[in-house]
């Protein structure tokens, strides 16, 4: 329980002190304070732009942003979708809100992502995709992600939530499967308050998401209706905030590379303390800090290390600490 006398200390506060404020009254006084409007169709170009993707559809909020692309790609009851054991709940929860069934599995035990490995092994004949988390900012490791997807024949829908303008072997994450998903919630590097997006190079997915996001209405006829779609759209007053937020993405990944710098001089002599690993292959951001505790030698082989008396439990060979 807290006392008064104790410092409340936010996971993460959101830096709102450039355009924001004045790109966002000049959409509220402009009237269009829905999901039409100038902002919109600028911020998706901003986020295609920074994220290197052709297409960029904006949506309410991360979790949605997931659920989209799973009812975009036909996921259905029956199917298996591969999710990460270590993860935010919505990663595996829009799995189930699908129909599907969430199929877990290990984690690197240094960086904490989807163990390639892992996942080869979970592949099934009702496999239908594979939601690899770029977790904590890191990337996961894309190529045998990517390679086993394309021998299953599954889709790859990359979480990016947590990884604004992270890179894989200087790919961005978000670009690299067949779809990407984002948040923009208020704790996230990039914020909008609340919202999500979605990021492919697949103009048709990128089409049929457009459809699915606003009530699955035909664009050339209004209120037509060919299926039951959503109400997934973002509103102009965040896409306001989102486009001042984008013109300083670069100075909002510094920001939080200076935070994790002072942690890491602090803390990284003490025995046993990793302060944000990271593999050599990645570019990563900083979302959260993530502090290890050694208690083994982590294997040279860097492969994740299945606890067996936990099944489908991730390694206990560290233990990780959020701080902000
Ligand atoms: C890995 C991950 N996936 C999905 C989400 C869901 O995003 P939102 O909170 O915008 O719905 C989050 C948000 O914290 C997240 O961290």
């Amino acid at each position: 329980m807290s006392t008064s006398s104790e410092k409340f200390l936010p996971v993460s506060q959101p830096d709102l002190s450039g355009r924001e404020g004045d790109y966002l009254l000049e959409a509220f006084r402009s009237g269009w304070i829905s999901s039409i409007g100038s902002y919109i169709n600028k911020f998706e170009r901003a986020a295609a732009d920074a994220f290197e993707c052709e297409h960029a559809v904006c949506v309410s909020n991360g979790t949605v942003a997931l659920h989209l692309a799973l009812r975009a790609l036909d996921i259905t009851p029956g199917d298996e979708v591969v999710v990460p054991a270590l993860t935010f709940v919505a990663t595996a929860a829009v799995v189930i809100h699908a129909g599907a069934t969430p199929v877990f599995v290990d984690c690197d035990p240094e960086i904490g992502t989807l163990c390639p490995e892992a996942f080869a092994r979970a592949v099934g004949p009702r496999t239908k995709a594979v939601i690899p988390v770029h977790l904590y900012g890191h990337p996961v490791d894309m190529d045998p992600v990517l390679d086993i997807a394309k021998s299953a024949k599954i889709a790859v829908i990359e979480d990016a939530a947590e990884a604004h303008g992270a890179r894989y072997k200087r790919r961005f994450v978000g670009s690299m499967g067949t779809v990407g998903a984002f948040s923009f919630y208020a704790n996230k590097i990039v914020t909008t308050g609340e919202g999500g997006l979605l990021t492919t190079s697949d103009a048709r997915l990128a089409e049929r998401l457009r459809l699915l996001r606003d009530h699955a209405m035909d664009p050339n006829r209004k209120y037509w209706h060919t299926e039951p779609g959503f109400n997934y759209r973002m509103t102009n007053l965040q896409a306001a905030i989102g486009c001042a937020q984008f013109e300083r993405l670069n100075e909002l990944i510094s920001k939080r590379q200076d935070i994790a710098e002072q942690y890491r001089s602090r803390l990284s002599h003490l025995h046993g303390m990793r302060v944000n690993p990271s593999k050599p292959w990645a570019q990563p951001v900083i979302s959260l800090n993530r502090v290890l505790r050694v208690k083994h030698a982590i294997p040279s082989s860097g492969r994740c290390t299945p606890d067996k008396s936990t099944p489908g439990r991730s390694s206990t060979l560290f233990r990780t600490f959020h701080l902000t």
